[in-house]
């Protein structure tokens, strides 16, 4: 048989690993996988340029319709993968159809953890991870006047900005004492908190969802822990998400907090990867197991999963990076500073145009940039390199950080 790769998930790491092949000179057969109707798109734009009407449908196409036969790519639209059989070597689907493959990759992401409270299911809470999400999220908050938005993270507070720019009242709900508690150091949660307040939303920290009932004059009330009611017409939730390891724990493949695999993206089963938000993996990084929810990290594993198929092993090692745009903040975050025991600022925190450097044991570890974007250029090559600045270069603006690059 020519050698056939099947893909399950064309999220960010299964369109690249397909792109990547073709680029790699790859000459056999590829199946791209996807249960949704819809031309494989990017993802973050839909908590921010799409909801917010500045993109369109076809702006957030990774690639052209045309693309796909063009480069030889089987895409298989609304087709799920519901079986694997490592020892026969095959994908079954759900309608029964057997794929065979002589390497699988398994980039399936994540799904949304879902608030698990009483009256949770009726009050048809919306959750944000496809462009389907999207669009309902969308027509809903069109019809609302009070939206009630449970996470104070990432989704949650992205969807906060947008729904606060189209005139909405606005009430965040977060069972931690800070924003972005699970990412942010509290100087840059406080800058957020302090933005989101001037722009009007109501915040809960440390606070939970009891219940949820239905208002006698329409919409909802959330019972909150502090003993206090939220009244909303629509709920919004991005309260995280679990790694999707359903097929891979069903095949056997080991998986904890997601699907274990190696530097080279292998998983316990023979020619079979996992890549992206399911991949569970050692970070140098971090120098620890991780999963990494992030579009850096799909697209950097996809890389790093078909050098290793097509014979070329590098072990990941990509610097971690994400981003965060709400209201005129863009915060973009370098480098992983879990654990940092000095943090330098650089900028002026007064003009919410900063950067945090973070060390650890004397050793830059992470970046965080607000509404620094040079900064944060700067920090990836500067990581990536394992050049450490003195804090005194930092906190002088004048000081060219590029120079210690050369
Ligand atoms: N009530 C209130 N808040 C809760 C609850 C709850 N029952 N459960 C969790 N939370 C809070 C967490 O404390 C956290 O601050 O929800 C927030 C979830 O934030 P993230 O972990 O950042 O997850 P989310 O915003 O859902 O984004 C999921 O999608 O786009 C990606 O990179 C993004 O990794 C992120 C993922």
């Amino acid at each position: 048989m020519k050698p056939q790769v099947v893909i399950i998930g064309a999220g960010h790491g299964g369109v690249q690993v397909a792109a990547s092949l073709r680029e790699a000179g790859f000459d056999g057969t590829i199946v791209l996988l996807s249960d949704e109707q819809t031309l494989p798109y990017q993802k973050p734009p839909l908590s921010k340029g799409y909801l917010q009407g500045k993109q369109t449908d076809e702006a957030i196409l990774f690639r052209s319709p045309a693309y796909y036969d063009a480069n030889g790519i089987s895409l298989r639209l609304g087709v799920q993968a519901a079986r694997i059989l490592p020892e026969e070597k095959q994908v079954i689907t759900g309608t029964g159809e057997r794929i065979p493959y002589t390497q699988l990759v398994l980039a399936t992401g994540a799904a949304n953890r879902l608030l698990r409270v009483p009256g949770a299911d009726a009050a048809d809470i919306g959750y944000l991870r496809n462009l389907t999400d999207a669009r309902r999220i969308g027509e809903r908050l069109a019809q609302a006047q009070r939206v009630a938005i449970i996470g104070g993270g990432f989704i949650g507070l992205e969807l906060a900005a947008l729904a606060v720019e189209k005139g909405k009242q606005v009430t965040v709900i977060e069972a931690q004492q800070r924003l972005m508690e699970r990412v942010l150091p509290a100087m840059l949660s406080d800058v957020f908190q302090a933005v989101h307040e001037r722009q009007g939303v109501s915040l809960f920290l440390k606070s939970g969802v009891e219940a949820i009932e239905a208002a006698e004059t329409g919409g909802h009330l959330i019972q909150v822990s502090t003993g206090q009611t939220v009244a909303a017409d629509c709920i919004l939730a991005g309260i995280g998400v679990i790694p999707e390891t359903t097929l891979a724990m069903n095949a056997g493949i080991a998986c904890e907090n997601g699907i274990l695999v190696n530097e080279y993206q292998q998983t316990s089963a023979p020619d079979i990867y996992a890549i992206g938000d399911c991949a569970n993996h050692h970070n140098p990084y971090a120098g620890c197991r991780l999963r990494l929810e992030s579009v850096q990290n799909a697209v950097d594993q996809a890389k790093t999963a078909v050098a290793h198929m097509t014979g070329h092993p590098v072990a990941y090692q990509a610097v971690p990076w994400f981003w965060t745009n709400q209201y005129h903040l863009k915060l973009q975050m370098a480098g992983l500073s879990a654990g940092y025991d000095q943090a330098v600022v650089r900028g002026d925190t007064a003009t919410e145009k900063f950067s945090v450097y973070y060390y650890k044991n004397g050793r830059l570890i992470g970046v965080d940039s607000l509404n620094r974007p040079a900064d944060h250029l700067n920090a990836r090559k500067l990581l990536s390199a394992g050049i450490t600045p003195d804090p005194a270069q930092l906190a002088d603006t004048a000081f060219n950080l590029n120079n210690l690059l050369a």
